[in-house]
């Protein structure tokens, strides 16, 4: 066993997690059909989608993705994305982080998943196509891992990772194994910040000394920051987050649950982001980072209000969300400890998931798929960088509490009989 505090993946264990991540959705999609089948409509207690299924703005914040929404704003508009929504951005990013950033430095992108995909690409392939495949991509999990499937099985990238999974320490790196980054020589590091599926922050010393080391060594930091929502503390840099090889993606899609309208965002040096046809704008090509007007205006609205709420002290429109969300998050812990078999409940910072390893004697998978035939969906975590046999599964608690019960409850049975 490694004395390190993470597992190391090469490309060929990440295309495996990757594979895992596939084969449970082509597994719940069939059993869910098969059920359909024979035995018409049932209902199915899916916890597994580390979103909302429905949105959570108010009805007011709503309207502004259909009578309410700006007319003069062009689904044509600029490929870098509409500049009052990339100057609102910026605002409210230099009021969070103290930083100086203005709308050059921000482009729209159809999610922040193809933002970081096009990130890595503008970096790693050099005009003509070239890729050196010694260079790598190192990135930090848990995370997403189908987010590097297209480097890989597409591009041949080299890309490995350091999963902070191990069981005993926190899931997240310090600053004494930044060290252990810098040795694998990667070209670009990438950090989800939070994690995705614990939603543990990394520390900002670490990951400030993590930048510093990367500008002396001429290295890229990707910071993925969609996990970013429902944190317990509000998520605060300083202006060192903001250097020219520091390049930090988010979007939407969680924190307000507007994933559908696939908007999304790149905080970089206005060089490295380009514009139609160079740098990362010109790499979306027809895949355009200008979003649905209706969802420009909507978003526009969203972060008016984050900003007046910080630099005003005006009323969150997402107060009352938040508010149920602690509620349900309690439920979920006090109807987890009801049942026998569970190992564990991990530290959350931030997200609307709670990674639970059970006491089972199988993989994740194996699990899983023990619960589907008590029509519950909870994630198997191994896609994510878990062992599979760490058994650990991610239950999101967005949903409604009665839902989420039946949920853990069908997780009690089928650890019982185990
Ligand atoms: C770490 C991470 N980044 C990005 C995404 C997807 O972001 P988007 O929907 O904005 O493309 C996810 C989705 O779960 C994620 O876990």
């Amino acid at each position: 066993m490694s004395d390190k505090p993470f597992h190391r993946r090469d490309g060929v264990e990440i295309i495996d997690a990757v594979d895992r991540f596939v084969e449970y959705h082509d597994d719940f999609h069939e059993a869910v059909q098969a059920d359909r089948k024979a035995n018409g409509h049932q209902e199915w207690y899916s916890v597994d989608r580390g979103t909302f299924s429905e949105p959570i703005l108010p009805a007011d914040a709503l309207e502004y993705l259909g009578a309410k929404r700006d007319k003069r704003s062009f689904a044509y508009g600029e490929e870098v994305g509409e500049a009052r929504l990339r100057k609102q951005i910026a605002q409210l990013e230099n009021l969070k982080h103290d930083t100086s950033y203005d709308e050059s430095n921000i482009a729209m992108m159809p999610g922040a998943w193809a933002g970081l995909e096009f990130a890595i690409e503008q970096i790693m392939i050099a005009d003509g196509g070239r890729i050196n495949k010694k260079d790598a991509v190192l990135a930090i999990g848990p995370t997403l891992y189908q987010m590097f499937d297209r480097p890989i099985r597409r591009f041949g990238m080299n890309v490995i990772a350091h999963d902070y999974t191990m069981q005993g320490v926190e899931h997240t790196p310090t600053k004494e194994n930044v060290d252990d980054m810098f040795r694998e020589q990667p070209k670009i590091i990438v950090v989800t910040n939070p994690n995705n599926p614990d939603g543990v922050f990394v520390d900002n010393e670490t990951l400030k000394v993590l930048i510093e080391r990367a500008a002396e060594e001429g290295i890229y930091v990707i910071v993925d920051e969609i996990q970013n929502c429902f944190s317990r503390e509000e998520l605060r840099y300083g202006n060192w987050i903001q250097a020219s090889h520091v390049l930090r993606v988010d979007s939407p899609a969680k924190r307000y649950s507007m994933a559908e309208y696939r908007q999304g965002w790149i905080i970089a040096d206005s060089d490295l982001l380009g514009k139609r046809n160079r740098g990362i704008v010109g790499n979306m090509s027809g895949t355009m980072g200008n979003a649905p007007r209706a969802g420009n205006t909507a978003l526009l609205h969203v972060l008016r209000n984050e900003t007046d709420v910080i630099r005003k002290g005006a009323d969150s429109i997402l107060a009352h969300t938040h508010a149920e969300l602690a509620d349900k998050e309690r439920s979920l812990v006090d109807k987890l400890k009801t049942i026998e078999g569970i190992a564990r409940v991990m530290r959350r910072d931030a997200c609307i998931n709670l990674a639970v390893q059970a006491d089972f004697k199988g993989t994740d998978m194996e699990l899983a798929k023990r619960l589907m035939q008590e029509r519950t969906l909870m994630m198997p975590a191994s896609g994510y960088g878990y062992q599979p046999e760490d058994s650990v599964l991610r239950i999101t608690f967005s949903e409604d509490m009665d839902y989420t019960n039946k949920a853990v409850e069908a997780l009690g049975k089928v650890l019982s009989k185990s």
